[in-house]
């Protein structure tokens, strides 16, 4: 038999079941008016939060019979505000973001950056000798006199090294290298011939500095030591070599002296300006003097105790400054090093 409190709650919760599924909460139309139903069921004095409070008049065993369908309730109704605050906060969000960013827009560039155009002169150069056999070495920038002079055929006093003006670290007998030729003898000391390598590097003479001079510079050495390597193939290969890069064969060779090499010359390639006509960049004369090479010294080869009755070899030595102010007609060194992007920007990609 239902007591009289019992069928007031059942008629309560009726009421609140009729009414939940008239006017479903999930409906609200705004977070305020979600709030606003939020409240007038769960809040303190909530219509549901009464329901709840009232089961306590209850006996034992209708409060065991009819707690669950109010608690199922509240849950079922927890859940629909929850899920309809978020659906609101999003749209709101969205609207927000709208009305403050045009999501259409396009994005920002970004700034795309270019090797320096030393860099790319370099590695066109590189990249032409490895096709044409040449592997890849380096050495320290550090030299002691042995790599750069004596191995090299410049013993100590002697005049040829007023012609290169060394610096020299204060408490060490170190000084910093003077050209990439002392990569030579590295590459010898550490392997046999055949060898056939270039080395792209930093130099450094005590220089002053001007419009062609720099105290730090760039040479690119090339070296091959094979048996029977002659004049004729420094000359054949040399001029191969500029064909792929400066798209000019011509080349003449004027004789020269390093102490090592023997025989050694002067490079000069046909005025890529004037064709050779003569122009105030080759200063009339139709060539560009463009690097030093020769055959290796039988010295050089003995310091690294190869035996040159049966190997022999040339060498070459690029400014690699020179050769790229020549190609992008750049008249002082000095903006190389600079950074000034205006200058750079000018050189894109597709220069070198
Ligand atoms: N090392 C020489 C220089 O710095 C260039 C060179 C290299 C000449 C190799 C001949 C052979 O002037």
């Amino acid at each position: 038999m239902a007591t009289p409190k019992r069928s007031s709650w059942e008629r309560a919760c009726e009421e609140l079941e009729a009414r939940l599924s008239r006017e479903d909460p999930a409906q609200a139309a705004d977070l305020a008016a979600l709030d606003r139903v939020r409240v007038g069921l769960l809040g303190r004095k909530g219509a549901l939060t009464e329901l709840l409070k009232a089961l306590k008049d209850l006996s034992l065993e209708d409060r065991r019979a009819l707690g669950p369908r109010a608690q199922g309730l509240k849950t079922l109704l927890e859940g629909k505000i929850a899920e309809r605050q978020n659906a609101l906060e999003r749209t709101a969000d969205e609207r927000k973001l709208s009305a403050e960013l045009d999501l259409t827009l396009p994005g920002l560039p970004q700034p795309r950056g270019r090797r320096h155009p030393l860099t790319q002169i370099l590695d066109e150069m590189t990249r032409i000798l490895s096709l044409m056999g040449f592997s890849w070495a380096e050495g320290p920038h550090v030299e002691d006199d042995r790599h750069n002079f004596s191995a090299l055929n410049i013993p100590e006093h002697h005049p040829a090294r007023d012609l290169h003006d060394t610096l020299y670290l204060a408490d060490a007998p170190l000084l910093l290298r003077t050209h990439t030729s002392p990569v030579q003898i590295r590459s010898m000391e550490a392997r046999r011939p055949p060898l056939r390598i270039m080395c792209p590097g930093r130099v450094f003479r005590h220089e002053a500095v001007d419009a062609t001079h720099s105290a730090v510079f760039h040479q690119l050495e090339g070296l091959y030591v094979e048996r029977g390597v002659t004049f004729a193939d420094l000359k054949a290969t040399l001029a191969a070599f500029m064909e792929q890069l400066l798209g000019s064969s011509e080349i003449r060779l004027r004789p020269s002296f390093f102490p090592f090499t023997e025989p050694s010359a002067e490079v000069d390639v046909r005025c890529l300006f004037c064709s050779g006509r003569g122009c105030p960049v080759c200063k009339q004369s139709g060539w560009l003097e463009l690097l030093g090479a020769g055959l290796v010294h039988p010295n050089v080869l003995k310091a690294v105790d190869i035996d040159p009755e049966r190997w022999s070899g040339f060498a070459f030595g690029i400014g690699v400054e020179r050769l790229a102010m020549l190609k992008l007609g750049v008249k002082d060194i000095r903006q190389f090093y600079e950074n000034d992007v205006r200058f750079l920007r000018q050189f894109d990609e597709n220069i070198a």
